[in-house]
C-alpha cells in the first residue's frame, strides 16, 4: 500500500478536499487497492469536525464525496505516510516542528509542485479567501500531477 497523508492546517478546507478529490482519481483508474489517502491539519481547533460546507458544496457540485472527519496530525501519521503533500509553505513549517525525532520514511512536498497550469505553489485558504471552486481547479490540478508523478515513481 502506498500511503499519502495530505496535510493543511484546520483540515477542513484545503486537505480534505485534496484527499476526496485523490480518492475519486484513483477509484477512477482502478488503483484504490494500492492506495491508503489521509489528510489532517497541523492545528486542532476543528477536531471532530466535518469538512468546512464550502468544501463539502463545491466537492459535490463535482459529483465527488467527501467524508473526513477533522483531526491533528500525529507522529504516527508522519512515520507511515510514503508522501506528506502540504497544501502550502506554512504547512511545512509547522511540520518539521512536529517532525522532529520523527523517523520519516517519507518524502514531503508541496501539492503544487505537481500542478501543470499554475505557477501558484501555496493552494489559497478559501477559509479567508471564501473561494472554494478556484481552489477546487487547483487542487485537482495538483492531484493528477501527483498521482502521475506517483505512478512513475513507483511504476503503477
Ligand atoms: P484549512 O483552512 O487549513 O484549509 O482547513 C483553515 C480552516 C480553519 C482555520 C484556518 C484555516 N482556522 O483558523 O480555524
Amino acid at each position: 500500500m502506498i500511503n499519502i497523508l495530505f496535510v493543511c492546517l484546520g483540515n477542513i478546507c484545503r486537505s480534505p478536499m485534496a484527499e476526496a478529490i485523490f480518492i475519486d482519481m484513483i477509484a477512477k483508474e482502478g488503483l484504490s487497492d494500492q492506495f491508503h489517502i489521509d489528510s489532517v491539519g497541523t492545528g486542532s481547533y476543528h477536531e471532530g469536525d466535518l469538512a468546512h460546507r464550502g468544501t463539502r458544496r463545491v466537492l459535490a457540485n463535482h459529483g465527488i464525496r467527501c467524508e473526513n472527519i477533522s483531526r491533528q496530525v500525529t507522529r504516527h501519521d508522519l512515520n507511515l505516510a510514503d508522501y506528506i503533500i502540504a497544501m502550502d509553505h506554512h504547512n511545512i513549517s509547522d511540520l518539521r516542528y512536529s517532525m522532529r525525532g520523527v523517523q520519516l520514511n517519507g518524502q514531503v512536498h508541496l501539492l503544487l509542485d505537481f500542478a501543470e497550469n499554475t505557477r501558484i505553489r501555496d493552494v489559497p485558504d478559501p477559509y479567508y479567501t471564501g473561494n472554494f471552486e478556484a481552489v477546487f481547479q487547483l487542487v485537482e490540478d495538483g492531484c493528477k500531477g501527483l498521482l502521475a508523478h506517483i505512478r512513475a515513481e513507483q511504476r503503477l
